[in-house]
């Protein structure tokens, strides 16, 4: 029997939506991870400080009793962010980030950024103060292919961006690519990526090979195999550049299976069971902490869990259930499309 144990984990980008849903989802975060870095795009998104302390008192509130799950808040950024409203909302121990959306880029964007010189007076004082910004890095411009939008955001946005403002910190979340992957491995400071679960484990066969599977799309879509290879070799190196953000974003079935499908994979639930698999195939298991649980903290300046988290490698297959039902319907949990051996035990 194999044991692992680690540092409690965190999860870098996680949506957690409001209402119904998040009561219905928010046990299978607080279960695993101490602290979650909280996606803003909800509807109205949250856009000044005192819609965070609102959005974190609900996700307080939806917390199962004696779950002590922190929630790290983060300002959805816009063309009229107040800077002043970011700095006093990082100075109060708030916000832990502020999250760029290019306008019209996936779920509930349209009110992000346009013009980036619009945003240029709060990304300087973030710059000042210290304070990260976490980037949806794909442009939107309709002539550009959907499987071409991270490589052309760094080569458009984002690089213009750091070399004008090198000292503001930036997280890629999602790295979906080689491109992005290579471009955080040749940046010589203050850049970091997050990989969710799900793209260290499909490519885009398993959205359109055999027929349309809509539990599979996200945004940034998986791409290529070369790419998902690359995620794979970049998240067991251990580099502390690296590490996890789920991205899970739960959509209740109906809105996932229809004609217009909203982006978004559920993998909260069986999350560390999936990476330990992953880790394991790649013959690093003792990079799994890093990735999980160490690299993140010493990103965003915080110390590592003290709890620990104990995973056991069981004969069996360990099942889960496939749908997570909330008040406001059934949401579908990812399927790897392997048997998870791994289990959760403590
Ligand atoms: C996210 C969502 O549903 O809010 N969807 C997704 O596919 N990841 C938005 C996002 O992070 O792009
Ligand atoms: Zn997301």
């Amino acid at each position: 029997m194999k044991t692992l144990t680690i540092r409690r984990p965190d999860d870098w980008h996680l949506h957690l939506r409001d209402g119904a849903v998040l009561e219905g989802v928010i046990a299978d975060t607080s279960r695993h991870f101490a602290r979650a870095i909280i996606m803003p795009n909800l509807v109205p998104p949250v856009v000044t400080a005192q819609d965070a302390v609102a959005y974190r008192d609900r996700i307080l509130t939806a917390l199962p009793q004696g779950d002590r799950f922190q929630p790290l808040m983060t300002l959805y950024l816009t063309e009229g962010t107040d800077p002043d409203d970011v700095a006093a909302a990082k100075e109060s121990g708030l916000i832990t980030a502020v999250k760029l959306y290019p306008a019209g880029a996936t779920t509930n964007s349209h009110g992000g950024v346009r013009d980036i010189d619009k945003a240029m007076p709060v990304l300087e004082r973030m710059a000042e103060i210290g304070l990260p910004l976490c980037v949806h890095g794909e442009v939107t411009t309709p002539e550009v292919d959907i499987f071409d939008r991270e490589a052309v955001f760094i080569e458009t946005v984002l690089d213009p961006l750091r070399n004008r403002l090198p000292e503001l910190k930036v997280t890629m979340e999602h790295v979906t690519t080689k491109d992005g992957v290579d471009y955080i491995m040749g940046s010589s400071g203050n850049l970091a990526g997050t990989i969710t679960t799900h793209h260290l484990i499909i490519n885009r066969n398993a959205i359109l090979v055999g027929g349309i599977r809509p539990h599979y799309y996200c945004l940034p879509v998986a791409k290529r195999e070369n790419h998902r290879l690359a995620l794979r070799a970049a998240a067991a190196s251990g580099d502390k550049r690296f590490f996890l953000g789920t991205d899970s974003a739960p959509h209740v079935d109906p809105l996932k299976e229809c004609g217009c499908g909203c982006a978004g994979i559920y993998t909260s639930p069986n999350t560390m069971s999936c990476l330990a698999h992953v880790f394991e195939e790649e013959n690093a298991l003792d990079k799994l902490e890093a990735f999980t649980s160490l690299n993140g903290p010493a990103w965003y300046g915080m110390a590592p869990n003290e709890e620990t988290m104990t995973l056991v490698r069981q004969e069996q297959p360990v099942s889960y259930p496939s749908k997570r039902d909330t008040g406001a319907g059934a949401i579908t949990v990812f399927d790897p499309m392997f048997p998870l051996h791994w289990q959760v035990v403590e």
